[in-house]
């Protein structure tokens, strides 16, 4: 275990080293699966993480999300966990995390890693022992074991469907060999959900999260955040109530008393040597109002965005949701156009129907896709998306203009949403593609020169041309505009000031001012005066538009022509 030494900012001044750092933070998410195979077989781990953190200091991020990182048997990609304080042994070990943190916080980026407090992985210690000891035992009340309804109990306790298909209630064999109790599981059947109705499973939950944070992990994810909660009668759903204290699991009000614990642990963290600890929700709601509760100095400190995420590509609606977004004041805004759940955004934005939702896959799937539009539009997106106030995440992949793999061969499908839907749904396996490195043959450097095994899901051949080798050399690459993108946003003092003010503008076009000085990050410089106005310009139009006179070209997204800003492209200006 590292000593709680100063992480150090060497080589990176202007890197968020105190105070609120998450506040505006650009943050990698890394799916360590699919980001980097070290040990050659076929599956990405921490050796690869390691070995390329000098890419994503590069790359110009803040910090890292690492989806789970634990011992799992894998029946969800590691969100179903056997030991909350390990590294799941496929991609290393305890020391290998404890080195990658340090290694980390040398170059200036923060870790956060990802807490499913919502179930629990079938293969748990606390589950084996829970079918152990039998009905009514203590062992039995950390989950939601209930006797069945019907004829020898042999209808599930109610009628709670799983979010991956099928019922939300398996029913056990007890010891006996008798057919037993059902246990409740919101998403997979090897997912079982915690009771937080239980005091130990609060008090183990604080002791893993003081685990983490005593290594030095500078945030959390907390998955599935507005469902950790149940109420105890277990009623049907009529499917009609909304999220909210009437809902059997989502949304009910003493969720909240879980993270008012989270915080003051977080906020107990922040006075050591590693600084400040955030908390991010994973809150998928509809209502902003009941959102908001999430949010403030005694809860978390932000939550996703997932209204921005599902957004079609549409002035309009992207306007709606940003001015919405930003109304929520309790926290600083987020900003995600993509994640290892949904869609990859080029594939997205490529489609008749730009939308996205995860309910609607198998219709978004039978779209057509143009690659060449969605990939004009994603880079439009992406300097769209980092020019608004607040932090935004980047999707590994998405700097690489990656899109969503839609023909993986069925027998070679992982995700058990398509297992669970029989075929229905084709899952997220087409967003977690192992990343294309270098060379011109899968699997691109993903794993190294005579990997006994090929990458856990095929790459596409044409990713030749999207390998971070190649797309380092081409300056009109998407890795390039990434990388030009996120060093001007971390340098320059208009994104740390105020939120941001509207331009008028044509029809379907979005125009917006930041202004230096006058935001609450500390971290730039408050020049205020002239010339220090950014001005972000989204064509989302069918006509080209011109710029302000006044206006001098920082980046776009795509070349001008003559003069004018085309269709689906984006401008950063400095006016003045
Ligand atoms: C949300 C995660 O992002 C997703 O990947 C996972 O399957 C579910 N929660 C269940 O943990
Ligand atoms: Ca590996």
């Amino acid at each position: 275990m590292p000593s709680a030494t100063a992480p150090s900012d060497s080589g990176r001044p202007d890197s968020p080293s105190s105070g609120s750092w998450w506040r505006r933070a650009a943050i990698y998410q890394l799916y360590v699966r699919s980001f980097a195979d070290g040990n050659g077989d076929g599956i990405g781990d921490l050796a690869g993480a390691r070995a390329h953190l000098a890419h994503l200091a590069a790359l110009g991020i803040d910090a890292i999300w690492f989806n789970p990182w634990y011992p799992s048997p894998m029946a969800d990609a590691g969100y179903d966990i056997s030991d909350y304080r390990s590294i799941e042994p496929v991609f290393g070990t305890l020391a290998d995390a404890d080195a990658l943190i340090a290694e980390a916080h040398g170059l200036g980026i923060k870790i956060i890693i990802d807490v499913v407090p919502n179930h629990s992985s079938d293969q748990h210690p606390w589950f084996a022992a829970a079918l152990a000891a039998g009905p009514d035992s203590v062992e039995r009340s950390r989950f939601w074991f209930r006797p069945g309804r019907g004829i020898n109990g042999s209808l599930p306790p109610n009628n709670w469907q799983s979010i991956f298909g099928g019922p939300a209630w398996t029913r056990v064999t007890e010891a006996d060999g008798s057919p037993g109790e059902w246990y409740l599981h919101l998403f997979a059947p090897e997912q079982p959900d915690y009771n937080w109705g239980s005091p130990d499973v609060r008090r183990e939950f604080e002791d893993v999260l003081r685990f983490w944070f005593s290594r030095g992990v500078d945030g959390i994810r907390i998955d599935s955040a507005a469902l950790l909660s149940k109420d105890a009668a277990l009623p049907d759903v009529s499917g009609s109530e909304p999220p909210g204290p009437a809902h059997p699991y989502t949304d009910r009000d003493d969720v909240h008393s879980i993270y008012q614990a989270w915080r003051a642990i977080a906020d107990e963290y922040s006075a050591d040597n590693y600084g400040e600890r955030m908390l991010i929700g994973e809150v998928w709601l509809p209502d902003a109002a009941r959102l908001t509760r999430y949010v403030g100095p005694g809860e978390l400190h932000t939550v996703f965005n997932f209204p921005y995420l599902d957004c079609p590509w549409d002035a309009d609606a992207l306007r709606r949701v940003i001015d919405e977004t930003l109304a929520l004041a309790a926290a600083p805004a987020t900003w995600v156009l993509s994640n290892h759940d949904v869609d990859r955004v080029v594939s997205r934005y490529g489609r008749p129907d730009t939308a996205f939702s995860l309910d609607r896959r198998p219709y978004f799937h039978s779209l057509p896709v143009d690659l060449a539009l969605g990939t004009r539009r994603a880079r439009a997106a992406a300097l769209l998306t980092m020019a608004l106030p607040g932090s935004v995440y980047v999707y590994q992949g998405e700097e690489l203009g990656l899109w969503e793999v839609q023909d993986i061969p069925d027998e070679l499908r992982q995700d058990p949403i398509w297992a669970r839907t029989l075929g229905a749904d084709p899952g997220r396996d087409g967003c977690r593609v192992p990343l294309p490195w270098s060379g011109t043959e899968p699997p691109f450097s993903f794993s190294p020169a005579g990997a006994a095994a090929e990458p856990w899901l095929p790459q596409p051949k044409e990713w030749r041309d999207l390998t971070v080798a190649a797309e380092s050399a081409h300056a009109d690459s998407m890795l390039s505009l990434y990388r030009e993108a996120l060093r001007i946003r971390r340098s320059d003092p208009a994104f740390a000031g105020t939120p941001l003010t509207w331009r008028q503008s044509p029809e379907d076009v979005l125009a917006f001012d930041r202004d230096a000085g006058g935001g609450q990050d500390t971290r730039l410089p408050d020049t205020g005066g002239p010339g220090t106005t950014l001005r972000c310009v989204a064509n989302l139009s069918s006509v080209p538009v011109s710029l302000p006179e006044n206006a001098s070209v920082l980046l776009t997204s795509g070349p001008l022509d003559g003069g004018l800003l085309p269709p689906d492209t984006t401008a950063w200006l400095r006016i003045g």
